[in-house]
């Protein structure tokens, strides 16, 4: 269903069975085949295109030039910068059979333009990855990453801030008041 407030361009496709939020705009030279859900107040740019096992969530931009094949669970508040990349057959073959490996996408987090992601990667809620990178293993929330192959360099805030964190003080408060401690490896935001 296409919701009534929802903008799409004259230009754009959605196909007859795709699921299309409140306030979601939809850009033209897009396509959205049927089994794709949209959520709310989303911005789908230019030459995207969005194939049937897809999901996407609220308030996500998805800049021009991104396909989202099969297997694609992209959360509320993503950021996918232009020309982001996802894969979804790790040994692909012409015409040959493949399982699709999942990409996740955690609320908040932010890709860079031109980013390449494996198939199976989940990118934790808030991280950043650096543009142009390559993303083979799975990114902890708030982590900052970059390059081929991404490496974390760092951690940022959900204000987009980049953390400097202490190894030896097990808490945290950004600037913008957002609290965080180690548990473990994983760095949790408490409020
Ligand atoms: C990675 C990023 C977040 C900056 O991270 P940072 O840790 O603050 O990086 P700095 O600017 O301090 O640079 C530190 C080093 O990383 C390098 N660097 C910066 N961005 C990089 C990237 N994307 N890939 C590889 N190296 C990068 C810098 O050249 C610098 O290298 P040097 O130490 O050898 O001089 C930023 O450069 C970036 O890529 N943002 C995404 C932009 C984007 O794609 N937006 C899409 C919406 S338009
Ligand atoms: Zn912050």
């Amino acid at each position: 269903m296409i919701s009534p407030t929802a903008f799409i361009h004259s230009h754009a496709i959605v196909e007859p069975g795709a699921t299309v939020g409140a306030g979601t705009r939809v850009w033209a030279w897009a396509h959205v085949l049927p089994g794709a859900v949209i959520g709310d107040d989303c911005n789908i740019c230019d030459h995207c295109f969005i194939e049937n096992d897809v999901t996407i969530g609220d308030r996500v931009t998805i800049k021009c030039g991104i396909y989202l094949w099969d297997g694609a669970r992209i959360g509320n508040d993503v950021h996918l910068g232009p020309n982001v990349v996802f894969t979804n057959d790790l040994y692909p073959r012409s015409k040959q059979a493949f399982e699709v490996g999942m990409t996740i996408v955690q609320d908040g987090a932010s890709v860079g333009a031109n980013s390449t992601l494996l198939p199976g990667i989940t990118v934790g809620n808030y991280a950043l990855v650096g543009a142009g990178s390559v993303v083979t293993r799975n990114v902890p929330a708030f982590a900052l990453v970059r390059g081929n192959p991404a490496r974390r360099v760092g951690w940022v805030c959900a204000c987009g801030q980049k953390l400097k964190l202490s190894a030896t003080h097990p808490h945290f408060t950004c600037q913008c008041s957002k609290q965080f401690e180690w548990v473990g490896d994983e760095l949790i935001a408490d409020s």
